[in-house]
């Protein structure tokens, strides 16, 4: 634990008092480190150093016009962020903060341009993560921080997936064990006429109705769960989740009816292809040539384990990867929309332009 000597960049350190006061000391030094979430990892900078979050588009190969959440050691902090804060919103940040909803709000003045891809508002949310939460008592002000995957990747659910996406490009990464939520927040935008869910997340549109009493409008529900892109109707911030092409993994992913599931594997294992099943309550017809995972049949608990498994399917560098579709029920809606990006960009194996 000697201060002397270089330390190996993106290096994973358990989550003990040193290593978080470490990760506060490299992120005012406006250097990008690996932070859990109860959602996914995130790769952090100091949202107020312009510098340092260009570091994050950087290292991710993200678009800067992409903008980035802000994370808050809690709603206290909001005035220096947020310009005007609705009273629906403050009553949502007392009822799932900290916890994985993001606030879109129109932003003050101090908020850095780099933050926010140009635009007038920024995304905030104080994490439940424990760990999180440490870094940001310590750090006493906002991170800002995305997935800490490549651009249009996997998110990453541990801080081992974190340093396979992004290696000595960070810092160093705190391992807070695997997220306990396991897909990304939900967002809800505020800055326009009506509160709107842009990405769905595990704070249904229900469970914001139920503080607010009324419920929000979310993009794209008139459509159908899959569709590849969702039009608003009227002009609406960027956000990156919302790209048609999005958490793909390499391998060609199809979203198959439960009926077909089986016959599809067989088929295709039939032609020579080596396929991958990601199942949930259809029953493994114990074919040698398949590799078969089966999923937990309720959403909280398949979420959790989504992104893990979708990285260990692809890194079978199978000819395809068959997911059984997902019920439309309001509860699998998240899933859905990460599972429906997910097969939309599949089968790139390069990394997508930027
Ligand atoms: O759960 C999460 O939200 C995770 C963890 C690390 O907190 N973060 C995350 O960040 O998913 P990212 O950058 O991968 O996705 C954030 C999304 C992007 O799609 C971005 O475009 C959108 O939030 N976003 C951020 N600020 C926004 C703004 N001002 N207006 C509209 N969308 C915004
Ligand atoms: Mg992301």
């Amino acid at each position: 634990m000697s201060d002397t000597g270089a330390k190996l960049r993106g290096r994973i350190e358990p989550p003990t008092l040193v290593a978080i006061r470490e990760a506060a000391n490299l992120l005012r030094a406006g250097d990008i480190v690996g932070m859990p979430t109860e959602t996914v990892y995130g790769l952090a900078a100091d949202a107020l150093n312009p510098d340092a979050v260009k570091k994050i588009f950087a290292a991710k190969g993200r678009p800067a016009d992409h903008p980035l959440i802000v994370h808050l050691p809690s709603a206290d902090h909001l005035p220096r962020w947020a310009a005007s804060i609705p009273k629906d919103a403050v009553a949502l940040a007392r009822a799932f903060w900290p916890g994985p909803l993001t606030l879109i709000l129109k932003r003050t003045s101090d908020v850095p341009i780099e933050v926010t891809g140009g635009q007038d508002t920024v995304g905030l949310r104080v994490p439940s993560h424990p760990i999180a939460l440490a870094m940001l008592q310590v750090f006493d002000s906002g991170i800002a921080a995305p997935s800490a995957n490549r651009f249009g990747r996997i998110s990453p659910t541990t801080a081992v997936h974190v340093q396979e996406e992004l290696g000595d490009r960070v810092a160093m990464i705190v391992d807070g064990g695997p997220c306990e939520v396991g897909i990304e927040s939900t967002i809800l935008d505020f800055s326009r006429d009506v509160p709107e869910i842009l990405r769905p997340g595990a704070i249904t549109a229900d469970d914001i109705a139920h503080v607010i009493g009324r419920r929000p409008r979310v993009r794209g529900e008139a459509a159908p769960a899959l569709v590849a892109d969702n039009a608003p109707a009227s002009p609406a911030p960027r956000v990156s989740g919302a790209l048609a092409a999005h958490y793909a993994p390499r391998t060609p992913l199809r979203l198959v009816e439960p009926a077909l599931l089986v016959e599809e594997a067989v088929t295709l294992a039939g032609e020579g292809s080596r396929v991958a099943v990601l199942a949930r309550v259809v029953c493994n017809p114990q074919d040698s040539r398949l590799i078969w995972q089966t999923m937990p049949t309720e959403s909280a608990a398949y979420a959790q384990e989504l992104y893990a498994s979708l990285r260990a399917m692809d890194a079978l560098s199978a000819d395809f990867i068959l997911i059984e579709a997902l019920p439309l029920d309001a509860d699998w809606r998240a899933v859905a929309d990460r599972l429906g990006r997910a097969s939309v960009g599949a089968g790139v194996r390069d990394d997508p332009p930027s």
